[in-house]
This record gives structure tokens, C-alpha cells and sequence, in this order.
């Protein structure tokens, strides 16, 4: 069974108390959170102090996807606030290798996220140093965007790369997640689905990570 993430970008953010109540009592397992610094993506979503309050309210593992510029300047802060794994994109660290040792250092799981048009061989000699990779199957920025079919060649590349070399790395896909397709990305080797618009915007959610959950 796929690991299920939803995407707090597109829950309520006046009501974010009830939104962790209804995910806690869902078979979420992630709560997926996107940070945005209107740098490496045209858009801004919220930071620090909603995360460390959120902790407040619920239990389950703090995915945090950092949409940043130079995310070592705030991977401490980010562990402060509640953080249990934190992916940077490949796109926004001039030395990744590093970012990736002091994620792990400060006691985080560490992930790497690739835009659509960044190829998953890039990822060649770190891959046996990181716990995740984030496949970005829109551009990063903003939800409710349109899935990418070329991510499915993506995922069985990377697939493909791990099995060969005996890895357990993660791959997380995120953007454009439905009930539709959740099936296939499953079969195509992905084990964490970010889902965003699908959870929040359907009329049960709960019902929604359900049926994602038990997608295969
Ligand atoms: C986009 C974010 C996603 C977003 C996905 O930059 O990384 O996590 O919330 O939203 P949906 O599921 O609506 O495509
Ligand atoms: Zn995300």
C-alpha cells in the first residue's frame, strides 16, 4: 500500500485545526508540507510559525517539501518547528551533497525533489546518501495543475536505479495526484503519493485518502 501524503496547499487555511482533526482520523500517514519563497517558485504559501503550529495538533510524520533558494540557511529552523523529513530541489542547491549531510545530521530524513525537465540520472552518485526522491509531476508553485504523463517513464528509471543497486530510497510523486491515476504510479514504483486538490477538494475527504491508500 502506497504511503499517503495530502498536501495542506489546498486545504482550508481558516479552519487549519479541523483539517488536522479530519487527517488524523484518516489513514493519512504524511501530512505533506509546501514551502514556497517566491524565488525558485512564483509563489509563496506560508513557513516557520503555521508549521510549529500545526505540530501542536497532530502526530503523524512532517513531510516538508522546501520550494526555497539556498534551503540550508533554514534547515535547523525547520527542524525546530517540527520537521521529521525535509526534501530540498536539486534545482536550488549549488552543493547538494552537503545539504543532504546536514539534513541527516540534524536527526531529519532527507529527500531530494526534480522538476519535471530534470532527468532522475542526475541523481546517480547521491542516490545512495538520500532517503527520498520527490518526483515533481507538475511544476512546482502551485496545486491543481495537470499531471505529467512523462513522470511515469521517470518512476521506472528511478525504479530501476534503486532495485539495481539494492537501495531502499523512497519515491515520492507529487502533483496532479488523482484517484484515477493513483493505481498506475503505484504499479510504476512509486510508494508515497502527494495528493492536494484530490483530498481537500472532495466532498469526503477521508473517504478520498481511503481510496488512494488502497489504490493497489
Ligand atoms: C506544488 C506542490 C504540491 C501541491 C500538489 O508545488 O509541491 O505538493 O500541493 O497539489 P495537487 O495535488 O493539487 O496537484
Ligand atoms: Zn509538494
Amino acid at each position: 500500500m502506497p504511503i499517503i501524503a495530502p498536501s495542506l496547499l489546498a486545504s482550508n487555511f481558516l479552519r487549519l485545526e479541523d483539517e488536522c482533526k479530519m487527517l488524523n482520523e484518516s489513514n493519512a500517514d504524511w501530512f505533506h508540507l509546501d514551502v514556497m519563497d517566491g524565488m525558485f517558485v512564483p509563489n509563496i504559501s506560508f513557513g516557520l510559525p503555521v508549521i510549529a503550529q500545526l505540530r501542536k495538533a497532530t502526530t503523524k510524520v512532517f513531510d516538508v517539501h522546501l520550494m526555497i533558494e539556498q534551503p540550508e540557511r533554514y534547515a535547523e529552523d525547520f527542524k525546530k518547528a517540527g520537521a521529521d523529513r525535509l526534501t530540498v530541489h536539486y534545482e536550488a542547491c549549488r552543493h547538494l551533497h552537503r545539504n543532504v549531510q546536514q539534513i541527516k545530521a540534524l536527526g531529519m530524513k532527507a529527500g531530494v525533489a526534480l522538476n519535471p525537465a530534470t532527468p532522475v540520472d542526475l541523481l546517480s552518485d547521491l542516490l545512495q546518501d538520500i532517503d527520498l526522491v520527490l518526483i515533481m509531476s507538475v511544476n512546482p508553485g502551485f496545486g491543481g495543475q495537470q499531471f505529467i504523463p512523462h513522470t511515469f517513464q521517470k518512476i521506472r528509471n528511478l525504479r530501476r536505479m534503486i532495485h539495481d543497486r539494492g537501495l531502499d530510497t523512497l519515491i515520492e510523486i507529487d502533483g496532479g495526484v488523482t484517484v484515477e491515476n493513483s493505481t498506475s504510479l503505484s504499479k510504476a514504483g512509486a510508494d508515497v503519493l502527494v495528493a492536494g486538490t484530490t483530498v481537500f477538494h472532495s466532498s469526503d475527504p477521508k473517504a478520498t485518502i481511503h481510496t488512494l491508500k488502497n489504490c493497489n
